[in-house]
């Protein structure tokens, strides 16, 4: 090689390597499809021994939505994505990768995001699950960003869906109010330029330490569905709530006050928090915790309780459409979920 080549060569990957440095991902459409069908307090009153009054008091919910019969986790994603797609004309061709964050899925396999893939016509694109309970979305935006930050794709469609209502003992008043259904998808790019919006950064951990918390233990290789697990109500999600409780609160402010620490932000630049909905009082715990006002902070679990994986990207949708988040805006999320799973996300709008 000669050395003006060879000078051209070094050059060239130089600058490349810039323009991966100054990649930013940005969130260019979003979308939620929630189910009809509403269950109220008042509803659930008369399948178990609860109340309103309870529900509201302990949780903060008051109705969720609940998947028709027909229904699959990828039927309620399909809608959201379409959604998505269209909320800024983005042709399906463009997207690189689906992920589907999803702890109810259509079937072990293939994966859902296969078949959102195939309703959505996007042949070129590689799909695939990816599992980490009501933490999910955050888990998936991390590696959408990673691989839209290391240039290794430029666009990605990220689906949230949740049938939780199909793992969920219907006779058991400790788990069967807290649970929705829906689904919720984001559209993400990879950019050039200096400019600073976009995700700034994603910090995700787990902790199989305390995975008797929260699980389903039936239909896996552990307890395949045979007549003694259904007998034994294996297939149905447990959950010990209190001690859950305890490290939400713990975890999900750690991890909030890591975002900002780690870009040099305080609690007072944050322009919206949107939490995981779990439990309304695990939010004000956190809120207490991170000394953040109500208003600065975006709820919207008594309208659909905890949809798991979907809270956020539906909380996100929805708090865009009601006119919450301005360009510029300065964005927090923060989720906790089954595995432990936890992570915070910190994005400039
Ligand atoms: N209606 C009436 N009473 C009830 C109900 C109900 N639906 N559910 C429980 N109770 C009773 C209990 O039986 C108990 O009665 P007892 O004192 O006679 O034994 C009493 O209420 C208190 O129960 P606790 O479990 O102590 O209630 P708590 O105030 O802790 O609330 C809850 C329970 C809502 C589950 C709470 O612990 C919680 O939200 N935990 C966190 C859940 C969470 O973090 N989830 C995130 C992960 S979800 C995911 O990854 C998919």
């Amino acid at each position: 090689m000669s050395s003006v080549a060879y000078l051209v060569f070094v050059h060239y990957g130089f600058y490349k390597l810039v323009i991966k440095s100054m990649r930013r991902v940005k969130i260019i459409g979003t979308g939620s499809y929630v189910p009809e069908k509403v269950l109220t307090n008042r509803d659930l009153e008369k399948i178990v021994d609860t109340s309103d009054e309870w529900i509201r008091t302990r949780t903060g919910m008051s109705e969720r939505h609940i998947a028709s019969e027909k229904d699959k986790a990828s039927d309620l994603a399909i809608k959201a994505a379409h959604r998505a797609l269209k909320d800024n004309n983005i042709p399906s061709e463009d997207i690189d990768i689906i992920l589907v964050a999803t702890a109810t899925p259509d079937m072990f396999f293939p994966s859902t995001a296969c078949f959102v893939q195939s309703s959505i016509g996007t042949k070129r694109s590689v799909a695939f699950d990816i599992s980490a309970a009501c933490s999910g979305y955050i888990f998936a935006l991390s590696v959408a960003e990673q691989y839209i930050k290391s240039g290794k794709y430029t666009t990605v469609l990220l689906v949230s869906t949740e049938v939780c209502s199909r793992y969920i003992d219907w006779t058991d008043r400790n788990t069967c109010v807290l649970f929705g259904d829906g689904a919720a998808a984001t559209v993400l790019k990879g950019v050039n330029g200096n400019r600073k919006d976009g995700i700034i950064s994603t910090h995700i951990y787990s902790d199989g330490r305390y995975a008797d918390l929260l699980y389903m233990r039936g239909g896996g290789s552990s307890y395949p569905l045979n007549h003694e697990s259904i007998d034994n109500k294996l297939h149905f999600l447990k959950m010990k709530g209190n001690a859950l409780f305890k490290i939400a609160v713990k975890n999900m402010t750690e991890v909030a006050r890591e975002a900002l620490a780690f870009n040099g932000y305080k609690i007072s630049d944050i322009d919206l928090l949107i939490p995981h909905q779990a439990n309304k009082r695990i939010i004000d715990a956190v809120a207490k915790n991170l000394d953040i006002p109500q208003e600065k902070i975006f709820i919207n679990i008594e309208k659909y309780g905890n949809t798991s994986a979907v809270s956020i990207p539906l909380a996100l949708d929805e708090a865009l459409k009601e006119g919450r988040i301005e360009k510029g805006d300065l964005i927090l999320m923060v989720a906790f979920g089954g595995g432990l799973t936890w992570g915070s996300a910190l994005i400039k709008w």
